[in-house]
């Protein structure tokens, strides 16, 4: 059985991710830690492109590469930026968290505090997949 992890492991998992963001463009380096239900970890960074639009938040990378080894069920992640701030995560990583984990707990620190919030409360009246029923 293994041992509870911790929101300030979370924390820690994100920042290891965080030292491998590939932030070239804006050196905004964001690490983040996506929690299953089993109790494993994802890990994930942003990637940043010459073309900026194609830039991938830490959020999604960590998501993704759970979705691909097929992980979907998910309780918590842990984001971490740059500074001493709450790096929250953005619009398009919340509605993309909210497809597969619409129960998410988002775990955040601006090294000294950690806050924790519900994605529903951070996307509140969010699209979601009952919508495409109702055509
Ligand atoms: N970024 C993330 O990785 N996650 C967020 O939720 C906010 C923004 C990245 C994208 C880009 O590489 C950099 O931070 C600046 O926007």
């Amino acid at each position: 059985m293994k041992s509870i992890i911790t929101n300030e492991q979370l924390i820690e998992t994100a920042k290891k991710y965080q030292n491998y963001s590939s932030a070239k463009y804006s050196n905004f380096k964001v690490g983040a830690a996506l929690l299953d239900t089993n109790n494993n970890l994802y890990g994930g960074c942003n990637i940043e492109s010459s073309s900026y639009s194609l830039t991938i938040c830490a959020e999604r990378v960590a998501l993704t590469k759970a979705l691909s080894e097929g992980i979907n069920s998910f309780t918590k992640i842990a984001i971490v930026g740059p500074n001493d701030d709450f790096c929250p995560p953005c619009g398009a990583c919340r509605q993309l968290l909210y497809d597969y984990a619409p129960n998410l707990e988002i775990i955040l620190t601006n090294n000294k505090d950690i806050k924790s919030i519900k994605l529903k409360e951070l996307l509140p009246l969010a699209f979601e997949e009952t919508k495409l029923k109702n055509i």
